[in-house]
């Protein structure tokens, strides 16, 4: 746990790089050409992830959050029922509290150990190649995670509109995966349930800030990665495209549908639905026309559960494809490498089928 105390170089904030005026990247930002985006492939443009109506009754809704998740592992959702003041108000007041002075944001400066707090990098490990964004991360849950002393305390209106930002989102987030949970065959609060129940799952938020890069060939703004938790909820930047999805051995631009979510499968729904559902790789790319801000709102199960596939989707001809672990465990095991694709759930497969 040693290497969990510090990062292992001083950090530097992204941001600050951006503002620098430099007309080059630092090599540390330079990925290998192999990881390096591409930004002429028009075939691409033609598809995008899958739209679920949550006004459509839910049948309905629950067959095309099936098929999303068993297709593409992304979806986004309209008329999900949270007022889009507070989804501009939320976008506001990270802007807000990014672009204050340094010292501001540095009195939030994070650690690996729990990841709190105003950060620039993922992993912990030594000369690793760098991504194109600083980030704030915060939990809402278990209430004995949360504490207001971590959250920035300008703007002046940040906590209050966090606070009520997280209520509704967790609220989406339960909606969402009942929904998932019909569209294995089982009931709405199933996989819920398997999380632990709605008071103990985890709830935590990433706000992603990914400022103007002056060479956008060369880097990305988060590396390739499937999220390690439950489900994902995102509200895009409203301007600003730059997430990327893996769909048929190929990257696919989202483009942001206006007030709507984004909904990504993680690892631990993976694992629950014994692969049914999937977990997608995805990535983030930088421009250098304009910064971009994301918040990520994470729904995990409960830290200490160790999670195996739900028996209803274990058969002799599709065993069971994941030992159990534990949320815990299998965090702690991320965050000492950072970003690594897929390879880190692949490695708790305990068949191939
Ligand atoms: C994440 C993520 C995508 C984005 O925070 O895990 O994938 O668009 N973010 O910022
Ligand atoms: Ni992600």
């Amino acid at each position: 746990m040693d290497c969990l105390i510090d990062w292992p170089e001083p950090v530097v904030r992204v941001q600050s790089l951006s503002e620098s005026g430099s007309a080059t990247v630092p090599p540390r930002y330079i990925k290998p050409p192999a990881d390096r985006p591409c930004f002429d492939s028009g075939a691409a443009r033609e598809v995008n992830i899958p739209i679920v109506d949550l006004s459509a009754g839910e049948s309905e809704a629950a067959a095309a959050v099936s098929a999303a998740c068993r297709d593409w592992g992304f979806f986004q959702v309209v008329n999900h029922g949270v007022s889009r003041e507070l989804m501009n108000g939320g976008r506001e007041v990270w802007r807000e509290f990014f672009h204050l002075p340094m010292a501001e944001k540095q009195i939030y400066a994070n650690l690996p150990a729990t990841y709190e707090g105003y950060g620039s990098r993922l992993g912990v490990e030594k000369n690793a190649i760098f991504d194109w964004g600083d980030y704030y991360f915060l939990h809402f849950r278990p209430l004995y995670l949360k504490s207001h002393d971590k959250w920035p305390l300008l703007p002046a209106s940040l906590r209050e509109t966090v606070e009520e930002y997280g209520k509704e989102l967790r609220r989406l987030s339960e909606r969402v995966m009942g929904l998932m949970s019909l569209g294995l065959g089982l009931e709405s609060r199933r996989m819920r349930e398997e999380f632990g129940g709605e008071e103990a799952a985890g709830v935590c938020m990433r706000v992603n800030y990914y400022p103007k890069c002056p060479q956008p060939n060369l880097t990305l703004g988060l590396s390739s990665h499937s999220d390690p938790g439950g489900i994902t909820v995102l509200l895009p930047d409203s301007r600003v495209p730059g997430l990327q999805v893996m769909h048929g051995g190929a990257w696919v631009t989202v483009q942001p549908h206006a007030d709507a979510f984004i909904v990504n499968v993680g690892d631990q729904v993976q694992v629950l639905s014994n692969a049914v559902y999937r977990s997608v790789e995805h990535r983030v790319v930088t421009n250098s026309e304009a910064e971009r801000l994301s918040m990520a709102f994470f729904y995990n199960p409960r830290s200490d559960l160790p999670l195996k596939p739900m028996p209803e989707l274990v058969s002799p001809t599709r065993p069971a494809m994941y030992q159990p672990m534990s949320f815990n465990e299998y965090r702690i095991y991320i965050r000492k490498r950072g970003p690594q694709g897929k390879s880190q759930l692949e490695s708790l497969k305990s068949f191939t089928v």
